[in-house]
């Protein structure tokens, strides 16, 4: 029995987000078992963003909302984290419950609504640290406060107050958990949204501001993706992740939980997610990276939303069922993966079912 098949027993016992904070607390005080320390083999790098992955496989956001364990979680085997989503203020989120496990689906249902300590509390964790420093690549996530009515400006806070910092930053208006926020992503709010957001940056980071990404919902229509495409194209954004959790209920999840409100991840958001990752990947030409999220469990997941047009991948949900060495055993699966279909390099297999 591994390690983690051996705690997990421990862990599910405890009301899901109880399980959470002991494994990040365990992750924040060293106490989960160090992953072998050799570096990742050189086919798996991937140079985009203007920085260097040493690995395509990152911590999704929503783990570490306040940037408390990004670097002992990166050393999980991760070549990249995303931490938040972070708003200006404090705010407490939902009541609780708002984590729920399917477990004989390997899902999540969640709505937290933006539990995180504010901007502040996040940019003095990470004032020690330079963008670009090298070692792993690290992503802030940006959201905005419950009451805000100008969602633009707290975007604009976020990202005065923590491009800085950022390796890459992330707008999200992808999460179902506050009210509004997914309509955002229509063409006129989201145009709007992008410039403001992009000026905030340049107005802190000086000429070399991060490159600014979008995080985009898996619940829209092919005319909305085409809207998203088409801002993306016009130049202000680096590229988009694909995708956030789901309203969606699809037949036949455990019925003891299948009804919560909140956002499904896991499994089940697999091929929906995979889905809109294609469509964004035709609709922008290719031109745009693209971090494929949304069901991976396996090496296997992983190549696919890779051979759909992901430049890197994300992942949270099979952290809960698989436990930590989950991220080393894809690395070794997506290697087996390039092997057999005679690639050099992870590069050469982005968007391969598209030509
Ligand atoms: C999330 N996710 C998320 N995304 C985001 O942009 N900001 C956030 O604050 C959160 N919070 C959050 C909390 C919890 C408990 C979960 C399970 C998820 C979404 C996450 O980053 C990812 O997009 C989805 O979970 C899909 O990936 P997985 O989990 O299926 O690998």
């Amino acid at each position: 029995m591994d390690f983690y098949s051996a705690i997990k027993t421990v862990l599910w016992r405890l009301e899901p987000e109880r399980a959470h904070h002991l494994a990040l607390w365990a992750l924040t005080h060293n106490l989960t078992p160090a992953v072998a320390a050799e570096p990742d083999d050189p086919r798996l790098r991937v140079a985009v963003l203007g920085r260097l992955f040493a690995n395509p496989i990152g911590l999704a956001a929503g783990f570490d909302k306040d940037a408390r364990a990004w670097r002992q979680a990166a050393r999980l085997g991760f070549g990249f984290v995303e931490v938040g989503s972070v708003t200006p203020r404090p705010q407490s989120g939902n009541p609780r419950p708002r984590l729920f496990r399917l477990e004989r689906d390997h899902a999540v249902i969640n709505r937290m609504g933006f539990n995180n300590e504010g901007v502040e509390a996040m940019a003095g964790r990470l004032a020690a640290r330079q963008a670009g420093a090298g070692g792993v690549v690290l992503g802030i996530n940006i959201g905005k406060n419950k009451e805000t009515l100008d969602a633009a400006a707290d975007y604009e806070i976020g990202a005065r107050r923590l491009g800085p910092f950022a390796d890459y930053m992330v707008i999200n208006v992808s999460s179902p958990n506050t009210p509004g926020l997914r309509a955002l992503q229509g063409k006129a709010p989201l145009a709007e949204l992008i410039a403001r957001t992009h000026r905030a940056l340049g107005e802190s980071c000086g000429p070399n501001p991060p490159p600014l990404l979008l995080k985009i919902a898996p619940d829209l229509t092919e005319a909305d993706l085409a809207d998203i495409a088409a801002v993306a194209l016009e130049g202000m954004l680096a590229g988009l992740i694909a995708t956030n959790t789901t309203i969606a209920r699809l037949p036949g999840l455990d019925p003891r939980h299948a009804s919560q409100a909140g956002g499904l991840s896991g499994r089940p958001l697999f091929a929906p997610s995979t889905a809109i990752l294609s469509a964004l990947y035709r609709l922008t030409q290719g031109k745009l990276p693209i971090i494929g999220v949304g069901g991976i469990a396996s090496g296997a997941d992983a190549y696919a939303k890779i051979r759909a047009g992901a430049t890197l991948v994300q992942l949270y949900s099979a952290l809960v069922f698989e436990g930590p060495g989950l991220i080393q055993r894809i690395k070794r699966e997506l290697l087996q993966c390039l092997e057999r279909d005679g690639l050099g390099a992870i590069g050469e297999a982005v968007g391969l079912d598209h030509r």
